[in-house]
């Protein structure tokens, strides 16, 4: 496992699909500042300078990266695995990786794979709110932070060291063929939620029965039972 830092960067994700090539499988690199940092759909991903943990880890192992629908919802949990040592609760998994905490969203993770004829790499790009308190109010959604649930400063290389072995654990737990469904689906935010889904082009009443055992999302749609797979990984050539 290599680790890198940058005080400045556009985006953690950005550098390491630009130099995959040259770095080796397991590289996190982290950042005190994005200046273009990236969240999912095309957002902006804005953290205030050596607040937050804005970092991503580079795979490359092809076993491990055909699997990114578990890794989806994996880095999530590993999050939530790290917050619930802190004491942090009312935790929960908004699939496919989501994390809050008390209805508010404390994580943001965005996977992104490099494909020329197969699949080359996968970087997981994670923005966990540490020392932040002021959130913009015009945020799409309502947004907490660890010092402001454990009403604490909390030490961010710690912190930092803690969600980078957690991710490395759990990677080599499902390298050995460990299935992590029924610990994940604890913290399952939308299970019975009745929701509005963009399906087939249309946004549709559902309602979200819960993360399947493939870590899919199975919903309930007009009378029929359907299964959503992880749709916002984005591939680039
Ligand atoms: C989301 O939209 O919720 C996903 C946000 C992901 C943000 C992280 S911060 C580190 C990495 N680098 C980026 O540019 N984005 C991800």
């Amino acid at each position: 496992m290599k680790t890198l830092f940058f005080e400045t960067i556009d985006s953690t994700n950005t550098y390491l699909k630009d130099h995959y090539e040259e770095l080796e499988d397991m590289t996190f690199l982290s950042a005190g500042y994005q200046y273009r940092g990236r969240g999912r759909m095309g957002r902006t991903w804005i953290s205030e300078r050596g607040k937050n943990l804005t970092f991503s880890l580079l795979l490359k192992d092809t076993d491990v990266i055909r699997q990114y629908r578990v890794l989806s919802v994996l880095s999530a949990f590993s999050i939530i695995e790290v917050l619930r040592g802190y004491g942090i609760e009312e935790l929960g998994l908004k699939w496919p990786n989501d994390v809050y905490a008390k209805d508010a969203k404390i994580c943001g993770i965005l996977l992104e794979g490099v494909s020329a004829k197969k699949m080359e790499c996968l970087i997981i790009g994670i923005g966990l709110n540490v020392n932040e308190e002021d959130f913009d109010e015009g945020f799409l959604q309502k947004a907490t932070s660890m010092k402001l649930l454990l009403n604490r400063q909390i030490d961010l290389s710690r912190l930092k060291e803690e969600v980078y072995q957690r991710l490395a654990e759990n990677i080599e737990k499902l390298k050995r063929g460990e299935d992590f469904h029924e610990e994940i689906a604890a913290f399952d935010y939308l299970k019975g939620k009745h929701v509005f889904c963009h399906i087939d082009g249309e946004e549709k009443p559902v309602e979200v029965l819960g993360i399947d055992s493939d870590y899919s999302l199975k919903l309930l749609c007009e009378g029929e039972i359907r299964n959503l797979s992880s749709s916002e990984l984005t591939f680039h050539i």
